[in-house]
């Protein structure tokens, strides 16, 4: 077989900022060794996020310039509505401003106290949304999911016993809605399964449970399915992903990951009752619903990307390029997450600093040591994310401590990824020097964006 090579040549290209190591230290001491205080001029290569960091298409470029600015009605619209309805079927589109805001509205509709919301995993801000709201998330990932580094091919799936055991134990009447994260981001950019959406969609519907779909990445999660689930090999992606998007009731999505845009949002779904309190509730927080706190280029953005991202070339170069980093990584023995996820490559912290205990943040520290050697930034996924305090003040941890390198769509070249695993077995290779980190100040939600620490010497 041979290479398979980036399904797109470069039209428009931006310069990298080179500094010292020497440098580097001083800057993230600045940044009290968060990441996300780190200027982005200072960075070499991002790997913080593939979430609005895509490169678009010089077709989606040509979108920005035919976007129509109407304040009701907008032709981009209408594009943007069909483009959504053609994947999801789902009759109801109400754009948002990203994916968060999609959340924000559906939470204050549906959650309140004594409520609980039920998924794999939720996603940092749709948890933060549920609680803000003060509902409970509930997190019910199956047991594969749970072990970073041993394979199997659907490890973002639901448990479904538990599922049971949980809506016997609460009550269907106090579940408003399931959510079923593809891919699980926070799990490791691993899929779900169409059986396991089949199977979870039987157990809502049998207790009156509606079933939304977190859909940032749903082509990705689309393509694993057509590799790695028996009687799909020779199914299109899109009519994959129709099928998916069959057994939901509606989603909320995120268009800043596969619909390659760099700001953007919707809520899609079948009701029309609750799409009515959504539109009236969306009027007052985002805008008026043919633009919903977009601009009509962006919804031509969005409209297009969400063709090209079922293009079977991109997303076999797509899923094969995170694959690439990770079995380099796997060969130098650094311990990752099995098998490669969707759309980023995720380190077990805990077992690549083995000798800095939870409670002084191994991820945190690795994503530190990854700036400082190689200028590539990298976000913690555990319990400085995730961490709870018990009454005692006690950590809480994650389920797993694991660094993210999220890999921005269409952005870096084959060399880029080489440099950054060299970065990593260079830093796994001197892991004992790194040190851990303690938390100097903290927000009281989402508190990993603003945190600042200092190593523990
Ligand atoms: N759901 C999932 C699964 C996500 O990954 C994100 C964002 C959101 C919802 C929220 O969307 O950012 O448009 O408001 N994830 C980004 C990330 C931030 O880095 O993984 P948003």
């Amino acid at each position: 077989m041979k290479t398979i090579i980036e399904p797109f040549k470069i039209k428009s290209v931006e310069p990298i900022y080179f500094n010292t190591k020497k440098e580097r230290v001083l800057i993230l001491e600045k940044a009290h060794y968060n990441p996300f205080l780190i200027n982005a001029d200072d960075v070499l290569i991002d790997l913080l996020t593939d979430s609005g960091t895509s490169a678009m298409s010089s077709n989606q470029w040509a979108g920005i310039m035919r976007g129509d600015e109407a304040y009701a009605g907008s032709s981009s619209f209408y594009r943007f509505e069909k483009a959504v309805q053609e994947i999801t079927g789902m009759p109801v589109v109400i754009p948002t401003h990203q994916g968060r805001a999609a959340e924000k509205i559906l939470f204050t509709i549906l959650g309140g106290r004594g409520k609980y919301f039920v998924s794999n995993t939720l996603f940092d801000t749709t948890r933060a949304n549920i609680e803000f709201s003060g509902a409970e998330g509930i997190d019910l990932l199956c047991e594969e999911g749970k072990h970073p580094t041993t394979p199997a091919p659907f490890k973002g799936n639901m448990d479904i016993e538990a599922l049971e055991r949980f809506i016997a134990e609460k009550g269907g009447e106090n579940i408003p809605l399931c959510i079923i994260t593809i891919t699980n981001n926070s799990g490791g950019g691993q899929p779900v399964s169409m059986a396991n959406i089949k199977s979870v969609k039987k157990v809502c519907a049998e207790n009156n449970i509606p079933l939304f779909i977190d859909a940032c990445r749903f082509a990705e999660n689309s393509y694993f399915i057509k590799l790695r689930e028996q009687g799909y090999a020779g199914k299109p992606v899109s009519e994959i992903a129709n099928e998916l998007f069959s057994y939901a009731d509606g989603c909320t999505m995120s268009a800043k990951k596969d619909a390659f845009a760099n700001i953007g949002g919707f809520l899609a779904m079948h009701d029309k009752e609750l799409a009515t309190k959504c539109r009236n509730l969306l009027v007052i927080t985002e805008g008026f619903p043919t633009y919903g706190g977009l601009a009509g280029r962006d919804l031509e953005a969005i409209a297009i990307g969400l063709k090209e991202v079922l293009d079977e070339h991109y997303l076999q170069y797509r899923i094969r390029s995170i694959e690439y980093l990770t079995n380099k990584l796997i060969a130098a023995g650094v311990p990752v997450m099995q098998p490669a996820g969707g759309h980023a490559v995720y380190i077990d912290a805990k077992k690549f600093l083995s000798h800095i205990p939870i409670e002084q943040y191994p991820g945190q520290a690795l994503v530190g040591a990854l700036y400082t050697e190689g200028g590539i930034r990298s976000v913690e996924i555990g319990s400085l994310m995730f961490g709870k305090y018990d009454i005692h003040g006690k950590l809480v941890p994650a389920q797993m401590e694991l660094v993210r390198l999220a890999i921005p769509r269409r952005v870096y070249t084959q060399s880029h990824i080489d440099y950054v695993a060299e970065v990593i077995i260079e830093v796994f290779n001197n892991r004992h020097a790194v040190k851990g980190l303690c938390i100097i100040e903290e927000a009281a939600m989402l508190r990993h964006f603003t945190v600042k620490l200092k190593p523990i010497i």
